[in-house]
């Protein structure tokens, strides 16, 4: 099957199998492998990517299903040359532990503040906690 949605600012067109997840797609199809696959069943948060803003887990999204939808990846959150503030403050606080599931907690975070600019400490662990312990 045919699937166009746009990938960090950019249209995509990938002829994929209809069973292929989102996060295979990035990753085979679009080489983006900074979303990382940790348990391929919605629990790490490794593959964590935003669909039209929304943080969503691309290990239980197929391709298919991101039609038309505007898709950003680690990838499409740094800056060219400089990392963003909240890279910046991952890094200050010691928050990459083994870096595997970095992306995905980084995305995570980014729809939250996104979200809810003004949450509070217990909030962000609420909403990290399924992400990487
Ligand atoms: S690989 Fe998708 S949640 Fe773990």
């Amino acid at each position: 099957m045919s699937v166009q949605f746009e990938v960090n600012g950019k249209p995509v067109a990938v002829d994929v199998e209809p069973r292929l997840t989102l996060a295979d797609c990035l990753r085979h199809h679009l080489r983006l492998t900074g979303t990382h696959v940790g348990c391929e069943h919605g629990v790490c948060g490794a593959c964590t990517v935003l669909v039209d803003g929304a943080a969503v887990r691309s290990c239980l999204m197929l391709a298919v299903q991101a039609e038309n939808a505007k898709v950003i990846t680690i990838e499409g959150l740094s800056l060219k040359d400089s990392l963003t503030p909240l890279q910046a403050s991952f890094r200050k606080h010691h928050a990459l532990q083994c870096g595997f599931c970095t992306p995905g907690m980084i995305i995570t975070a980014h729809a939250l503040l996104s979200e809810e600019p003004d949450c509070n400490a217990d909030r962000v662990r609420e909403v990290l906690s399924p992400t990487c312990r």
